[in-house]
């Protein structure tokens, strides 16, 4: 188990030594370290019951197993769309490029009704939506659901993967950014 490590060269501390620890960081330094780990930028989507689209702005993305091919992502437990991604069987991740950033903000700040009236759509797996032009889209059936803390973590099992050319939009210390060099 993860708590159970000791590296070797460190041992343990001594009780002496051990200062004790701070219950938690202050919420704004704790936002301003997370901000520092750039990300790239999703939109994830689903149908709800009524055959509604349903999506929001997603930088928790990550993939979690090759095989069987796995990819994790959190949604606040307050989002107005925590029922329908809870009960969608299938779920898309679209992954943005450099010009999407409009689309980007309407999914993160407008009402859910009006934010599919951006990008090109086509229907995916079970109805998600999956955005014609992103860089990458990972279409999935719903795995399973977890809560921690204030978010929801949902695992899906990728059944359809593609991929473009292009640049990927970043999203770094509450701004988004552009690559600017190629390593
Ligand atoms: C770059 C960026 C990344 C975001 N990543 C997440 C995320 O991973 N999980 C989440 O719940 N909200 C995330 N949000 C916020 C949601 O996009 C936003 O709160 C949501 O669209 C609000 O609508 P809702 O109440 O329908 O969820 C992110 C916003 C931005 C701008």
């Amino acid at each position: 188990m993860l708590k159970d490590l000791v590296w070797p060269d460190e041992g343990a501390p001594e009780a002496a030594d051990a200062a004790p620890a701070p219950e938690a960081p202050p919420v704004d330094v704790l936002r301003a370290a997370f901000g520092r780990y750039a990300t790239g930028v999703t939109l994830v989507t689903c149908l709800d019951s009524r055959h509604q689209p349903c999506g929001l702005t997603v930088n928790s993305f990550s993939s979690l197993s090759l095989e069987p091919p796995l990819v994790l992502w959190s949604l606040r437990l307050r989002s107005t769309q925590l029922e329908a991604f809870s009960a969608a069987p299938h779920f898309a991740v679209n992954v943005l490029r450099q010009e999407h950033l409009a689309l980007s903000s309407q999914f993160a700040s407008r009402p859910a009704e009006e934010r599919f009236a951006l990008g090109q759509w086509r229907s995916g797996l079970g109805g998600a939506p999956v955005l014609t032009d992103a860089v990458a889209s990972f279409e999935c059936g719903l795995r399973g659901w977890h809560d921690e803390g204030d978010h929801r973590l949902f695992i899906g099992q990728v059944r359809r993967a593609s991929q473009s050319e292009g640049q990927p939009l970043l999203y770094h210390r509450g701004a988004y950014r552009q690559l600017s060099v190629d390593t």
